[in-house]
Parts: structure tokens; sequence; C-alpha cells
């Protein structure tokens, strides 16, 4: 496996490959790896002869008062587990690689519509910087296919959106969320987790999922049963941010909608985690 740590160097890493007609997968992460990317990267693996990793703390899509600064940087970590999933190259630039200006530069990728929910409305900015950042990546890889974690659904929808409005030649791919055992959706945020909020973090997962059976047993009151669970939650110590039923395309969820997903966002004690739960209907 190789590291490179600037634009020129994972671009001439490329060049063989390229030229010889080899698929290209790149993977896009801020580090801290876990099994959920690594089964990116396995998944990767699997559809592609060369697979690129991204590690890179995209300081654009942190507002003034998040988590940049504390995020975990573990690229040594981070390295050994990707060769052990057979990653062939790793990008892994520094900031003033990625924005030699400086982050504010004049141009930037907004999605308009879908970034102005959910997430959206607590993070203004973010998904412009997630936007942005992943544009420039695809345009430094020109990977033929990129995957990203259903785990950020409403990340994912954006990324599919810009790549298709703005014709990028790249397949976007979706993997469904990887869990630990009692349902916590894996994330680089549940290491904030003290002992305790980590024992009531699966309390997430595990009220999403009766929310989803409630509806499949025929409730389609949407706005009591999510007013219900944020109750429960908020009981269990979270703050809830949003919790809300919407088709698959972020729509808010018609009774007659099947593709449903439910998603979420709570605080526990200073950490934010979010989860989902795309389903259909029979
Ligand atoms: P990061 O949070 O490091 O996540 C990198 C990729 O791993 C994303 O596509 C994310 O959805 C996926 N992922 C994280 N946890 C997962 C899990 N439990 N199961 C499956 N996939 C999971 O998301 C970002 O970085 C950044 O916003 C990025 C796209 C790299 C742009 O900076």
């Amino acid at each position: 496996m190789k590291t490179e740590t600037t634009i020129n160097g994972v671009r001439a890493a490329l060049r063989t490959a390229r030229t010889a007609g080899q698929s290209i997968a790149m993977v896009p992460t801020m580090g801290n790896l876990h099994e959920g990317h690594i089964t990116l990267v396995k998944a990767a693996k699997r559809r592609a002869d060369i697979v690129v990793a991204s590690i890179f703390v995209n300081p654009t899509q942190f507002g003034a008062n998040e988590d940049f600064d504390k995020y975990p940087r573990t690229l040594s970590a981070d390295s050994a587990l990707l060769a052990d999933a057979s990653c062939d190259i790793v990008f892994a630039p520094e900031a003033r690689e990625m924005y030699p200006d400086g982050r504010q530069q004049n141009t930037s990728v907004h999605v308009s519509g879908i970034t102005e929910m959910l997430c959206g409305l607590s993070r203004p900015g973010h998904f412009s910087g997630v936007a942005t950042v992943v544009s420039k990546l695809f345009n430094i890889v020109q990977p033929d296919m990129a995957l990203f974690g259903e785990k950020d659904y409403q990340q994912l929808a954006v990324i599919r959106r810009f790549a298709r409005e703005l014709c990028f030649p790249v397949d976007v791919i979706g993997v469904p969320t990887v869990r630990a055992d009692d349902g916590l959706a894996l994330s680089s945020r549940n290491g904030f987790l003290s002992a305790q909020e980590r024992a009531l973090a699966p309390q997430i997962f595990s009220t999403l999922s009766s929310l989803r059976a409630a509806i499949e047993n025929g409730q389609r009151d949407y706005a009591m049963l999510t007013a219900a669970a944020n109750a429960h939650l908020a009981k269990c110590g979270f703050v809830p941010e949003y919790l809300e039923v919407r088709s698959q395309d972020l729509e808010p969820a018609r009774a007659e909608d099947t593709a449903l997903v439910i998603l979420v966002a709570a605080r526990l004690g200073t950490t934010r985690l979010i989860d989902n739960l795309p389903f259909e209907l029979s």
C-alpha cells in the first residue's frame, strides 16, 4: 500500500493503473477508522481493481463551535487497518494541500433544498463543506466509483445529487450501516462517549426499530409516533435534535409512501449522534 500526501503524488500513482485500463474506486474518510469504514474499503475492493482511501479531516465542514480540533487523528493505526483490508493507495493530504488559499476559497459546491433540512438546520454550511471537499477529491482521484455509508444518509443523498447535477463521471454507491452488537451505529464520535453514555447510546437504534415496527404494524400517524419516540429518548437522557419519518428521497413521508427512512440526531452529553433506518413497506 502506498501513502501519498500530495495531489501530484496520488495522480502519478494512479497513472499506470489508469492507462492499463484498471478500474478505480475511492473511499473518502476523515480517518479514525473503524469497521464501518473498513467495510466500505472491502466493498470497494470487490468492485474495482484499485482502491484509494482518503484521510482528511476537512475543516470546511465543521462549524465554529464543533469538534474539528478534538476530532481524533490516528494515521498510523488507520494505515495498518487499510493495509489489512488490501487498500492500494492512501491519500492523506495536509490542509494546505487541499486549501492552498485557506479554507475561505472562493468556489464552493452548494446543493440547495436537500441541505436545508434535518442536519442542515443545526449545521449551516456543513453540507457545502462536504460537497466541496468531495468534489475536489473526485477531481483529484478521478475514480470510476466512490463508496459512502448509509450511516450518513443525508450526506449520501447530497453527494448523489451534486454528482448527477454536475455530471461527475463517478458511480456513487451506498453501503448499509455497520453496527455494534448492541445496535449502536459505529462512528468515530462514539469514542467521545463516557462508559455511562455508551451504555445508553443503543437506545437510539432500539427507538428507531420500535418506530419501524409500529409503522409496519399499520400505524401512520407519524407526528404522534415521532413525538412519543422523542419523549422516550429525552427520558433516557438524550437531547433530541430531530426525529423524522421521511420518504427515502427525504421528502416528508405521506401515508401512501412505501419506501421510508426514519432519521434521528440527538445529543448525549457533549456528543452529537446520528442514525437512520431505511425500510420498505410491503
Ligand atoms: P467519515 O465520518 O470518516 O466517514 C467516512 C465514510 O464512512 C462515510 O461515507 C460514512 O458514511 C462511512 N461510515 C461511517 N460510519 C459508518 C458505519 N457505521 N457504517 C457504514 N459506513 C459508515 O463522512 C465523512 O467522513 C466525511 O463527511 C467525508 C465524506 C469524508 C467528507 O469529508
